[in-house]
């Protein structure tokens, strides 16, 4: 790999395709290689935009529109931070060789679709999953609960992220209500669902797993720390590595990460999502691409999944080690508001072992998610304590101007 200078006729360019938390802190670690970095996402002064070299706001679902400003800004890398993409474009794309799409086109087209991702895994690689059907009508789930998918389950639109769209139904007296929920929510009104059991689980994990090069230019898979992780709504609120696994649920864990990773391909990292109870696991969705729960990396690892990201898109060798147990806790916006104002940033650093994250979102609202405590220490539990005192001190206000 040889890199060139950036904003001049032989710089390597990367393009990111969204540009929130996640493609901020990636664009960071890219910039650090001297690379030129192109940050493109749906609204103005995304987080990434603040750390590029050049920012688009275009509509990245827009086949026409995305295609016109990949052939406009010429990169090298794309790399796609979000699901909701015109990926049949990135699919063109490739096949031109006019770029290299992280981690493959196929691999952003799988996932951006529940249906894609969860068919591959169980019926074609035979991956344990939860039981699941999809349905395209209200009629066709009920029918589907009834012939074994049963209750308690979850009901998903085969379109959408962060727990949008998502509920988990206990009887059929609520199932039209989840039913026009998940029309609502999906990105992309298709109309149809995924319905799951729901695994009862003792934990549930990211495996952050990369695909990178090694110092002879082969591909090699690194699993980082499994990180645990609670949700709520379908949403992350607090994360922690390692988690402590027994030897055979890391080693079934591992060995699903490896098989989905390697059928994937490509370079970069990847977030598989598992479930675990006792010995058994799950393989519940993966990301092609850093994960929100992976935000603690930037306190536990020695190269946060920001920097394997970049490293392995760059075609660099990594390192997966941890330098200490950790934990994040999420700071949301708390209040509907443009422009907000922070306090307590220094209260919270008052415990040397913390740090924080705000994103420097332009726009904030209640449930969003504008920032992040870390914290490390000698274990796990003392870590999440930290981290949630830490992004409790942290109050968001409005009228600070
Ligand atoms: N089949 C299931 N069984 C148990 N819990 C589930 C199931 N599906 C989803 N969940 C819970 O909901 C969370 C979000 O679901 P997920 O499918 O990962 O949606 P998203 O793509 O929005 O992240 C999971 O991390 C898990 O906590
Ligand atoms: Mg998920």
């Amino acid at each position: 790999m040889k890199f060139g200078t950036p904003l001049s006729k032989t710089a390597t360019k990367v393009m990111l395709l969204g540009s929130g938390e996640l493609g901020k802190e990636v664009i960071i670690a890219l910039q650090r290689f001297g690379v030129e970095v192109i940050a493109v996402d749906r609204y103005e002064n995304a987080p990434g935009h603040q750390v590029a070299h050049r920012s688009f706001v275009i509509d990245m679902a827009n086949p026409q529109a995305l295609r016109e400003l990949i052939e406009k800004e010429q990169p090298h890398i794309i790399v796609p931070e979000i699901e909701a993409i015109a990926t049949d474009t990135l699919v063109e794309i490739e096949e031109q060789g006019l770029a290299t799409v992280i981690p493959t086109a196929r691999a952003a087209q799988l996932t951006m679709n529940r249906e894609g991702i969860r068919v591959l895994a169980s019926e074609q690689l035979k991956l344990p999953t939860s039981k699941y059907a999809f349905a395209n009508s209200k009629e066709e789930l009920q029918a589907a609960i009834n012939n074994g998918i049963g209750y308690p389950c979850f009901i998903k639109p085969v379109m959408s992220s962060s727990g949008k769209g998502q509920s988990l139904v206990y009887n059929s007296e609520e199932l039209t209500r989840a039913w026009d929920y998940a029309m609502q929510g999906g990105r992309v009104n298709r109309g149809k669902v995924i319905v799951e059991e729901k695994i009862v689980f003792d934990y549930e994990i990211t495996l952050l797993t990369v695909r990178s090069n090694n110092s002879k230019g082969e591909i090699v898979t690194h699993f980082c720390d499994p990180v645990g992780h609670i949700q709520e709504k379908g949403d992350y609120i607090e994360s922690w590595q390692p988690q402590a696994m027994s030897e055979q649920a890391l080693s079934k864990a591992q060995n699903i990460a490896e098989i989905i990773t390697g059928n994937l391909g490509g370079r970069g990292i990847f977030g598989v999502e598992l479930f675990i109870k006792g010995d058994d696991v799950w393989f519940s969705e993966v990301s092609p691409r850093p994960h929100d729960t992976g935000m603690v990396t930037m306190i536990t690892q020695q190269l946060s999944e920001f920097e394997l990201h970049a490293r392995a898109i760059l075609g660099l060798p990594v390192s997966v080690s941890m330098k200490s147990p950790g934990a994040s806790a999420v700071i949301y916006g708390g209040i509907d508001e443009e422009a907000i104002s922070y306090e307590g940033v220094d209260d919270a650093l008052g415990d040397p072992q913390c740090d924080v994250r705000l994103f420097g979102k332009p726009v904030s609202f209640e449930r969003r998610r504008m920032g992040v405590a870390l914290a490390y220490s000698d274990t796990v539990d003392d870590a999440r304590h930290r981290a949630k005192l830490a992004a409790s001190k942290i109050k968001t206000l409005r009228d600070q101007v």
